[in-house]
């Protein structure tokens, strides 16, 4: 089973995005043939500072790497350093309706958020369904608001093979629907747009934590666990006794949210302080990142040439 993913480099990473799509990613590393790669044009739609997004390709490669990416299992490499993507994206873009991609939540909605219409916005599912396409994917691990783009993936893959043959496997999303959501820091979705992230490195983790918005429950009064963001968020890090146990604590009363927030700081310090280590380590060793990237882009051309091969032979080049 052959296992993609991609993440755009536009910001630092948060916890949105740890439990929202690298975590699976990481627990579906010993399962098939793993592809994860940095999805440098797509952030081009957003980004407009080359150092910039050169340094947060850098940095995405890094968090990855620290957090639990073995290079020994899993392919890493920047889309760039695949450039046929673009090629296939063209092929596909030739049998893309308009009426499809202007369906697209995504797009709507970054135009609801006063983005410029441009056309690579409007092209975004297109090139990524050629990056899933060209690596024959299986399955692609996303979160919720990627449903969609893996539909238009597989539409397109449909219409390229009945005008061409079949040459393209229908690939699968896998969306765990235990992290559907994650809370930020205002109870809304965490989410760069809604400038509500706590960071996976964040030097200000503890001042975002204790500022995370509550109700104004006084600590006596009995609080219902679900339905707070606090015990949202320590969920995903605690281990299951852990969370039976703050459950039963709000319940009880007598059990404030300023203690569930030093217990969630708590437990996020016991995870991710050792992945901020080895993160100062590798950081210290820029050339051995290259080669890391320069490696996974070498096999990653590999995997994408015999498709290619077949996909211009078919199209009539
Ligand atoms: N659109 C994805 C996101 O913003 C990133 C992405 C680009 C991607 N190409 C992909 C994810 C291919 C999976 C497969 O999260």
């Amino acid at each position: 089973m052959r296992i993609l993913t991609g993440i755009q480099p536009s910001g630092k990473l948060h916890w949105g995005n740890y439990f929202g799509a690298m975590k699976s990613m990481f627990d579906l590393q010993d399962r098939g043939e793993n592809f994860m790669f940095i999805a440098n044009f797509h952030a081009m739609t957003t980004v407009r500072d080359g150092k910039a997004l050169r340094e947060a390709t850098r940095e995405v490669a890094l968090d990855y790497l620290a957090c639990g990416l073995d290079p020994a299992k899993t392919i890493m490499y920047r889309q760039s350093d695949v450039p046929e993507v673009q090629e296939l994206a063209w092929y596909l873009s030739c049998l893309t309706p308009m009426g499809l991609l202007e369906r697209c939540h995504s797009y709507k909605d970054k135009m609801a958020h006063g983005f410029e219409a441009t056309h690579g916005l409007f092209a975004y599912p297109v090139l990524m369904a050629a990056d899933i396409l060209i690596m024959n994917a299986d399955l692609v691990p996303v979160g919720k608001d990627q449903k969609q783009h893996l539909e238009v993936t597989r539409d397109l893959a449909q219409k390229f093979n009945n005008a061409y043959g079949e040459i393209f496997k229908l690939p699968d999303a896998y969306i765990p629907e235990t992290v559907a959501t994650i809370p930020g820091t205002d109870g809304q979705k965490m989410s760069k747009s809604y400038h509500n992230t706590i960071e996976l490195f964040d030097v200000s983790v503890k001042k975002k934590v204790m500022g995370i918005v509550t109700d104004s429950k006084t600590v006596d009064e009995p609080k219902e666990p679900e339905t707070n963001s606090i015990f949202q968020l320590y969920k995903l890090f605690a281990e299951p006794e852990e969370t039976i146990d703050m459950a039963a604590r709000f319940r009880a009363g007598g059990y404030g949210y300023g203690d569930a927030k030093k217990a969630l700081l708590a437990v996020y310090h016991r995870k991710f302080d050792p992945f901020r280590d080895r993160r100062e380590a590798l950081a210290k060793d820029p050339a051995a990142l290259e080669d890391i990237l320069r490696d996974g882009a070498e096999r990653a051309r590999r995997t994408a040439a015999p498709v290619m091969e077949k996909v211009r032979k078919a199209v009539g080049l």
